[in-house]
């Protein structure tokens, strides 16, 4: 089959490769319909994920019809079409029997790994690297999907592709965002971030009862999307954020923040986000958290900053001080996508979120490393890729 591969930094190649195997009772191989890039994958593109090997298959975000099942994956048959969740996940162990899907704690065969950076190790994931797993990712024709019993959705008749898609991951999570906030009548959201994952976020604050959501980037036709959901919109390189969000809320700072953005951030020229560069570039840092500091400062007291834009390693000049004096909450996580699953496809068939209004590219597998190189240059306007196999 062909499938999307990664080989070194900005190195990712549409090759012919095996076909996946079931490997397992709970096993079933899902034919490809969609899948998508992701903004984590750009993480991977631009190689700052550790444990990727040469020739692994990349992409978690996929869809498709359920070609093969294995004797214990008894609530798929052949011919179905399904979403499969980003995160791997028995639906056995502690994590999972209390929804914590993206901690199962069996789905990694490399804890190990894990545990030595972070001292206890998350689920595996879909094409994202060895440390979580080494498992074959989604961008792809075929895709074996592990506890099929457990993660993939059926889709209801009558849903196309790209308003499902984005259950895999992007929808959740912009949505568990909004949901960490703990949203009240009357509350003002900022999110950083108008990617993919920011506009689920904007518009899942909306839906979750936000008054006001103020969005921050730069990219001209991110904001503008934004602000067709309805947010205020800001612009890092052209205004001081701090005090634009001061003033909007006459001093006091929003009642949460989340941070859709992560370990990739890009400075204003500010002097922290200059240490960042250079730690990094010369191998001193792991991380670029310049917007997880601005939305700590720009949290009002006893607010909440949520965090689900992706961080690797262990982040540097954290203004703790102030997040402690004023008793800010922090919230953040790889989603556990599962535990959103019923919920959020109950709003698409509902008419309440079309999810697919985020997608500007769409491509063969073939078009993947060219889109891949768009889609992080913002070139062409790119907000999000769709790739048909
Ligand atoms: N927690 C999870 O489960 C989960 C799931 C999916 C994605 N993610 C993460 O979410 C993040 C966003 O993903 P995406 O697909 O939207 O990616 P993306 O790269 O398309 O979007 C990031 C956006 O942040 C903007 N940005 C950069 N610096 C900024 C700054 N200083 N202030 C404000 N905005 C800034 C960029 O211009 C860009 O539009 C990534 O880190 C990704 O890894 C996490
Ligand atoms: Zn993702
Ligand atoms: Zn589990």
């Amino acid at each position: 089959m062909k499938a999307l591969t990664w080989h070194g930094k900005s190195d990712i190649r549409c090759e012919s490769v095996p076909d996946p195997k079931i490997e397992d009772t709970r096993d079933v191989i899902i034919k490809v319909t969609s899948c998508a890039i992701c903004g984590s994958d750009l993480h991977i593109y631009d190689g700052v994920i550790p444990d990727m090997h040469s020739g692994d298959i990349v992409g978690h975000e996929t869809m498709g019809e359920v070609v093969e099942v294995g004797s214990g994956a008894t609530n798929l048959k052949i011919g179905d079409r399904v979403v499969v969740p980003f995160t791997i996940s028995c639906g056995e162990c502690f994590f999972c029997k209390r929804g914590f899907f993206s901690g199962c704690e069996r789905s990694n065969p490399n804890k190990a790994r894990a545990e030595k950076l972070w001292g206890h190790s998350p689920a595996g994931l879909f094409g994202y690297s060895h440390l979580l797993g080494g498992y074959s990712g989604g961008q792809a024709e075929y895709l074996r999907v592990p506890y099929a019993d457990v993660g993939p959705i059926k889709v209801p008749d009558g849903l196309s592709d790209e308003q499902v898609l984005f259950l895999s991951d992007i929808f959740p999570t912009g949505y568990m965002a909004a949901d960490f906030c703990d949203i009240k009548p009357g509350d003002t959201i900022a999110v950083w971030g108008c990617g993919p994952v920011g506009q689920m976020a904007i518009k899942s604050a909306f839906l979750l009862g936000a008054e006001r959501v103020i969005a921050v980037d730069t990219v001209p036709e991110r904001l503008a999307l934004a602000q067709k959901s309805g947010a205020i919109t800001l612009d890092f390189m052209d205004e001081d954020i701090y005090d634009r969000i001061q003033d909007l809320t006459n001093g006091r700072g929003v009642d949460a923040s989340i941070d859709a953005v992560g370990s990739e951030a890009h400075g204003t020229g500010s002097f922290d986000s200059l240490i960042d560069r250079v730690k990094v570039a010369t191998f001193m840092g792991t991380d670029r958290p310049h917007v997880l500091r601005q939305a700590i400062h720009c949290t009002r007291n006893f607010g909440t900053v949520s965090i689900v834009g992706v961080y690797g390693g262990f982040l540097d000049k954290i203004p703790m001080g102030s997040a402690i004096n004023r008793g800010l909450t922090f919230r953040m996580a790889q989603t556990p996508v599962q535990r959103y699953l019923p919920l959020l496809m109950d709003r698409i068939v509902k008419g309440e979120i079309d999810p697919s209004f985020v997608i500007t590219h769409t491509g063969t597998l073939e078009d993947g490393p060219d889109l891949y190189k768009t889609f992080r240059d913002k070139q062409d306007s790119c907000i999000k890729v769709v790739l048909k196999p």
